[in-house]
């Protein structure tokens, strides 16, 4: 594992949009896979503004994201279809019917599982990069700790601390209004991308980034799993990466 320390989340989301940039520069095809949540909100802007200067093309990009709140449509402003058009594939000349995001309206959650490993595996096969976040209990898309690894994408139930964070973050604190459940690609398929960037930004994230990275890989920190992983980049500031990731790693 790569750690790339910044001092500020302006420059942490530089670094990742560099890095996705230059997937794209490199393989002007590339699969990406994209996060949602507060984190990358920056690193989308940077994107944006490499697109406008001239210097990305993404009409031949395809993106699949990790999850989507189950009961939601695309047309709700706190779906992550939303967040993605209005944080990224509206702003870009991206061919949004190869933008994937899981069917939060699909009402059967084994048919709405099934569906989005058979498009990951028809559409994408394997990601050339991973863009992800961290919940502040160590959980990577919506997959929450758990007795096990869950290869495919499931519906999960979001833990209470996931729901109070998301409230804060997205439903202007309204607990009622966050839905309790959600579809999540599996820890197989993101495993499974060449390539991995993890974003930790802000001191909320401090402790779950120590645990994750030098701490046992369990599936009780999903993000653990990460340890595994080939080649990956965790790309953060100074206020969520501890002096301890960045000696093991270095
Ligand atoms: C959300 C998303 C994750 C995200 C994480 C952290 O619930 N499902 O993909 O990485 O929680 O979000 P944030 O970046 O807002 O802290």
């Amino acid at each position: 594992m790569q750690v790339i320390a910044k001092k500020t989340y302006d420059e942490a989301s530089a670094a990742a949009a560099d890095l996705l940039a230059a997937a794209i520069l490199m393989k002007r095809d590339a699969k990406l896979g994209l996060a949602t949540g507060a984190t990358p909100v920056g690193c989308y802007k940077e994107l944006v503004k490499k697109y406008e200067s001239g210097m990305l093309d993404f009409s031949r990009v395809t993106t699949a994201n990790l999850d989507e709140y189950r009961g939601l449509d695309g047309s709700h402003e706190q779906s992550y279809r939303y967040f993605m058009d209005s944080h990224l594939f509206n702003l870009v000349n991206i061919d949004k019917s190869r933008t994937y995001v899981p069917d939060g309206t699909i009402e059967d959650p084994d048919k709405a599982c099934s569906d989005y490993d058979k498009l990951l595996d028809e559409k994408i096969g394997a990601f050339d990069i991973q863009l992800l976040g961290i919940g502040s209990d160590g959980h990577i898309g919506f997959n929450e700790p758990c007795d096990y690894f869950n290869l495919k994408t499931q519906c999960i139930t979001l833990e209470e601390s996931t729901v109070k964070d998301n409230a804060r973050l997205f439903f202007g604190g309204d607990l009622d209004a966050v839905p309790r459940q959600a579809y999540t690609m599996g820890i197989g398929f993101i495993m499974r991308s060449k390539k991995i960037i993890i974003m930790a930004t802000g001191e909320s994230k401090r402790d779950i980034v120590e645990k994750a990275f030098c701490g046992p890989v369990t599936p009780q920190v999903p993000a653990s799993i990460l340890q595994l992983h080939p080649d990956v980049v965790l790309v953060g500031d100074a206020a969520a990466i501890p002096d301890a990731v960045v000696e093991k790693y270095k």
